[in-house]
């Protein structure tokens, strides 16, 4: 797997919309958190083969016993958002799913401090789409696609594209739910996703970007 990974995506969802969908633990923080990270080649990301590793969970746990700070900055920026599931859980299906096959290059414990670097790099990227002329959130008042794309500029960078998905509700709204900057290699700096494929449902002029 690794000889194919060229850049990592920095998955965001917004608890707003995921949660229209899913039912939720309460008082969540108004941020973008982070759905995962996740290695992916010049197409697409890429998954692990083996979907069930209790070794590996066990190692996840031991690394978030073991490094407490790193726990709580996890709990921040990477907090569980389904009610019933923990966030340990989380993280270890997600080490799972797309951690673990490229421990060679990325270590666990690099894995996820890379999240907190790059979650030090934005803070919250809704503090960036919502400045003047971007996106703010709002149930009542849509935005197209590019002009969701040209207020995440003002965090990667002019012309740096990243990936947008979103849901379409069962009233048939479109919402945005998730952003993906893309990092190179080493998960320092950002870089234009690859692949043809630049988003998943998000075309159009009509998108919400709902509030908590
Ligand atoms: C949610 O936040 C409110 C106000 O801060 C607090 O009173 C309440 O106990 C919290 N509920 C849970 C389940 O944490
Ligand atoms: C990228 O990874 C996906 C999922 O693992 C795989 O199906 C696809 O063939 C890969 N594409 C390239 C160009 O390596
Ligand atoms: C779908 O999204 C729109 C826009 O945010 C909202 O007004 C509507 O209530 C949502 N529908 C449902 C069933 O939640
Ligand atoms: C906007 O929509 C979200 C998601 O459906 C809902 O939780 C929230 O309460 C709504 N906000 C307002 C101000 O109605």
């Amino acid at each position: 797997i690794h000889s194919q990974y060229v850049l990592m995506q920095h998955v965001l969802q917004w608890p707003p919309t995921f949660c229209q969908e899913k039912v939720c633990i309460p008082n969540l923080s108004e941020r973008f958190s982070i759905h995962g990270l996740w290695p992916a080649n010049s197409s697409e990301s890429m998954k692990c083969e083996c979907p069930s590793k209790p070794s590996e969970r066990n190692k996840v746990n031991a690394l978030m016993r073991n490094n407490l700070n790193l726990n709580k900055q996890l709990q921040i920026i990477w907090p569980n958002l389904i009610a019933g599931a923990s966030d340990v859980q989380f993280w270890q299906y997600e080490w799972i799913k797309h951690g673990y096959c490229n421990q060679n290059i990325i270590p666990m414990i690099q894995y996820f401090q890379a999240a907190v670097r790059v979650s030090r790099m934005m803070t919250n990227l809704i503090d960036y789409m919502d400045a003047p002329g971007g996106v703010h959130p709002s149930n009542h008042t849509s935005y197209s696609e590019s002009h969701i794309r040209q207020s995440i500029f003002n965090l990667v960078g002019p012309n740096i594209d990243v990936f947008l998905s979103c849901m379409v509700n069962s009233t048939g709204y479109v919402l945005l739910k998730e952003v993906y900057p893309c990092l190179d290699r080493t998960v320092t700096h950002f870089i234009t996703c690859s692949g043809p494929v630049k988003s998943n449902l998000c075309g159009g002029d009509n998108i919400f970007h709902p509030t908590f």
